[in-house]
């Protein structure tokens, strides 16, 4: 039996049901206080709410915890690879030698687009927003599939969705990115991993084969292993909440890339390359750009810093960090960015501003150098972060399928005008 929560308002008591977590988070349950009290929460920007039970992702803010279905985020970085990583977040366990192998062979099967999408992408200007065209093909793979626009959790009705979206995401990606440059399609190839095929469509010629160094191919795996999920974020709530209406998946990862899209959310990656870009070459010093962001009435903000549930650094960014030193060796490559990023690091580490707010790097501000450096244009970053967060979409909403939850319908505190008068035009 839970403890209890005792709700006490003008003189009357309420008792509420607790539940506790695994890791020994405690929930108060609210859920019949509306048909009890009349009364409602109010929790703008959610920081105080919990929408959802979940066995998938377990982050400990205070702690810099983040860990996939038990298994900690550094074990995985360290020894896993995106695909097994995308395994174990959708079915909850790592998987077996053959559970792998077939994992795989399903998603290599899915690597080619319908031809018939190929107009849709020459329709958009070459300045369309990647992010755009990616929202719009996601929701046009449905129509490519009107069969499996179902809510199913078990079976092929939910493995070849799944494996369409996480195998096709890429061609989508890379497709845009050469039609916007005017360059042909690139085929999959069935030799490469599921990072080497992205790298190959995205930078092979017709006559010139793109062939990643192993350290690039293994960062850009990393990177989306480091991407594969994060709890209730602002883009997967936004996928639960839109399949909690019984919309398809395909409609609800668009609708997740929509959110992701956002400059505090995904798109702080751009943001953060575009900052040191502006900090490198308008001849700013990281000091001026610091009290910048420190001051209350400029727009600055030290993008890639602070998150909502981390208030110490973000495990990802700790080892992001890391992982851009490996790949600008292997590359030989210097990237004035990169000091820049560690002197912004260093202040903010001893500013009282930032220590009192705990706002430490996220998993966006080393991400954005990292890709600068395997080559990847600046306006694809929050691509790759979509790329790697769709296991992450699909597994909270296969779960949330699996829970039978109602469709998402939150209360709100009317503060408008009380009910008035209408008066026709002649006597305003
Ligand atoms: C991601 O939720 C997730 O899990 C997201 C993510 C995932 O994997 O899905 O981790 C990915 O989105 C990472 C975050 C990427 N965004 C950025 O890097 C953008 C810059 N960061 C901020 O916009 C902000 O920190 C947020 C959006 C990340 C968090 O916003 P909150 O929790 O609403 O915090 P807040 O805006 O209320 O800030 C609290 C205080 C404010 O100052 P005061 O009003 O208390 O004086 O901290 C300040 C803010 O002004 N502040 C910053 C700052 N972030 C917060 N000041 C300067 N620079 C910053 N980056």
């Amino acid at each position: 039996m839970s403890e209890k929560a005792i709700l006490e308002y003008k003189g009357t008591k309420l008792e509420l049901d607790t539940i506790v977590g695994s890791e020994n988070e405690i929930g108060i349950d609210i859920t019949s206080l509306r048909a009890k009290t009349g009364m409602i929460t109010l929790d703008p920007g959610y920081g105080n709410t919990g929408s959802c039970t979940s066995d998938i992702t377990f982050i400990n803010g205070e702690k810099g915890i983040l860990r996939h279905r038990g298994y900690a985020i550094e074990d995985l970085a360290a020894e896993s690879s995106f695909m097994e990583t995308a395994f174990l977040v959708l079915y909850g366990h790592l998987p077996s030698e053959s559970e792998l192998t077939a994992f795989e062979a399903e998603i290599k099967s899915e690597a080619t687009l319908h031809y018939g999408m190929k107009g849709h992408f020459e329709g958009f200007p070459d300045n369309a927003p990647p992010m755009a065209v990616l929202s719009a093909m996601l929701n046009a793979l449905a129509c490519y599939n009107t069969e499996l626009l179902t809510t199913a959790t078990e079976g092929p009705a939910f493995t070849i969705p799944t494996a369409k979206i996480i195998s096709k995401v890429r061609a989508i990606a890379a497709w845009a990115y050469r039609t916007s440059n005017g360059k042909p399609f690139m085929p999959p190839r069935p030799d490469l991993s599921y990072s080497g095929n992205f790298l190959h469509m995205m930078f092979s010629e017709t006559f010139s084969l793109y062939e990643p160094l192993p350290e690039v191919e293994r960062a850009l795996d990393l990177f989306f292993i480091l991407h594969a999920d994060h709890e209730q974020n602002c883009s997967t709530s936004t996928v639960r909440m839109v399949g909690s209406s019984h919309a398809s998946l395909f409609s609800a990862v668009s609708a997740g890339v929509g959110a992701l899209w956002g400059p505090l959310h995904g798109g702080a990656n751009c943001e953060v390359i575009k900052m040191l870009t502006h900090i490198h070459e308008d001849g700013i010093s990281p000091r001026e750009f610091v009290e910048k962001a420190k001051d209350k009435n400029s727009p600055e903000k030290l993008m890639g810093f602070g998150h909502r549930v981390y208030k110490s650094f973000d495990p990802r960014a700790k080892i992001l960090k890391g992982q851009v030193d490996n790949v600008l060796k292997a590359l030989n490559v210097q990237d004035p960015l990169l000091d820049i990023a560690y002197e912004l690091e260093e202040m903010a580490r001893s500013e009282d501003y930032f220590i009192e707010r705990n706002l430490y790097p996220n998993v966006d501000f080393y991400s954005g150098i990292l890709l600068r450096a395997i080559g990847i244009p600046v306006d694809m970053f929050t691509v790759l972060f979509a790329i790697g967060r769709m296991p992450g979409w699909i597994a909270n909403w296969r779960e949330m399928h699996e829970q039978s939850l109602r469709i998402s319908r939150p209360r709100q505190i009317y503060t408008g005008e009380t009910l008035r008068e209408y008066t026709p035009m002649g006597q305003r």
